[in-house]
């Protein structure tokens, strides 16, 4: 079939390289000039692994408008939905696209909404600009750093829109629903199960992309609380994490405590899925307070740095992206972080494997090594889990510091590897919520919190 994916990020590329390695005719609009040149040249601007590679072995035509749009059976819509001020999605590029497609499209066209828009948006596109085509929601649930892996052997495939275009959405997908002759990827998961292909009403599978996030953040969050609890009464998290996620109703993974929750989807996921249900007059409890205990997670972390140093001292910040494998710094906890600790008039000099310059965040100095950040620094802090900072030399940093606290805001390090180093050890958790928190600076940094 012809395809043309309006969009170049995240959701689009891949969505491009899959369906033309699927056997598609494959056309990626593209309306800013940077993306556009990087994704022309070879390059990947996203460095998400695999993805240049995919794209070296597969057809996909990038342009910079759609020339093409009256041919295409099946229209992607993968443009940006960034948060707005009030903390709904700002649909301009949805609606620009929209526009665009309702002008020139041909009639009966399937047009798949791959975007997170709030729930209405494809029945309200349906309805007014995009009413000759058929408009269904299907959302993506890639992960950063995984998103082929995510995108060729899904959990599941969410679909839904008039009924008469459920079959050829199946059938677009068929051979990774039937999981035929995809390409090899080191970490894939073999299962010889169907992918379930879930058929349903707009609404429904525009909330389900809210609800999974909503309720992945809510775990984390969820995680976090019981990490600080243990902290207080004098258990050990990680054990009491572990075995909860032995049960399968609970699933041991998203279970690792840190520092907060970031990136591209969850904050905003959250605060627009807290934005439907204010707007139905609807008090989401259980979600609100999953927000609201993030932040209270990365302030506390925060404050706990603060209260251990002296004004001014330097800290030395390991890591910066949202997490690990991906060069994504949007919504991250690390740069959250540093924000607060240069507010509180420390100096903090960063180092990430993934992130060479930050001309957003002057104040924010980014070195080229970890022991480059580290050179002098009065504390240690790690805000992202990259598996180097796991590795690392800790007695060389030792030496290169001039204080002895190592915050370590991921879990990554084993206390006693960083008293054998030499350091004062504190994890990310138990620094939130009066008597927690007194206990918890005193127990683990001794006098000197
Ligand atoms: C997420 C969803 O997983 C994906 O399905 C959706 O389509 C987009 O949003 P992503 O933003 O790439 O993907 O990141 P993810 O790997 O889910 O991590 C989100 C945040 O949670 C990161 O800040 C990460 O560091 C944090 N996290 C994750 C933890 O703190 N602990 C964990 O155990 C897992």
């Amino acid at each position: 079939m012809r395809v043309t994916v309006v969009g170049a990020g995240y959701v689009g590329v891949v969505s491009a390289a899959v369906l033309a390695y699927l056997g598609n005719r494959v056309t990626c609009i593209e309306r800013d000039p940077a993306r556009l040149a990087a994704w022309r040249g070879g390059d990947d601007p996203l460095r998400e692994p695999g993805l240049r590679e995919l794209l070296q072995r597969v057809d996909v035509r990038f342009a910079p408008e759609a020339t093409d749009l009256a041919e295409s059976e099946v229209i992607v819509v993968a443009v940006g939905t960034p948060m707005g001020s009030d903390g709904r999605p700002d649909l301009e590029q949805v609606e620009t696209a929209a526009a665009q497609i309702g002008a020139h499209a041909r009639s009966g066209a399937v047009v798949l909404m791959r975007s997170t828009v709030p729930v209405g948006t494809c029945d309200r596109l349906q309805n007014g600009p995009l009413r000759a085509q058929r408009v269904v929601s299907n959302p993506e649930f890639l992960r950063e750093g995984h998103a082929l892996r995510d995108a060729f052997f899904p959990d599941r495939i969410i679909a839904g829109g008039p009924a008469d275009a459920a079959r050829g959405v199946e059938e677009l997908y068929r051979r990774i629903i039937d999981r035929e002759s995809l390409p090899d990827l080191d970490d894939a998961e073999r299962s010889s199960a169907p992918v379930p292909f879930r058929w349903m009403s707009a609404a429904s599978a525009e909330l389900t992309k809210y609800a999974a996030n909503g309720f992945l953040a809510t775990k984390l969050s969820f995680a976090n609380e019981i990490a600080n609890l243990a902290q207080a009464v004098g258990a050990d998290a990680a054990a009491v994490l572990g075995s909860m996620g032995l049960d399968p109703r609970i699933g041991s993974q998203f279970l690792r405590p840190g520092l907060g929750w970031g990136g591209s989807c969850f904050p905003k996921d959250t605060r627009a899925l807290q934005a439907i249900a204010d707007g139905m007059g609807y008090d989401f409890l259980v979600l609100k307070a999953a927000i609201d205990q993030n932040a209270r997670q990365l302030r506390g972390f925060a404050a706990a740095i603060e209260r251990a140093l002296r004004p001014r001292s330097q800290v030395g910040l390991l890591g910066l992206t949202f997490k690990a494998g991906t060069a994504d710094t949007r919504e991250s906890p690390a740069i959250a972080l540093a924000r607060l600790l240069l507010q509180a008039g420390l100096s903090v000099n960063a180092y990430d494997p993934a992130v060479r310059d930050l001309p957003a965040e002057p104040r924010i100095r980014v070195r080229s090594s970890v022991l480059d950040a580290c050179e002098g620094a009065d504390a240690v802090v790690i805000a992202t889990e990259w598996p180097e900072f796991a590795a690392m030399d800790l007695r060389a940093i030792r030496r290169a510091t001039r204080g002895d606290l190592l915050f370590d805001g991921r879990s990554l390090i084993a206390p006693s590897s960083a008293a054998a180093a030499g350091f004062r050890y504190a994890g990310p958790t138990g620094f939130v919520g009066g008597a927690i928190e007194t206990k918890a600076v005193t127990t683990r940094l001794g006098t000197a919190a």
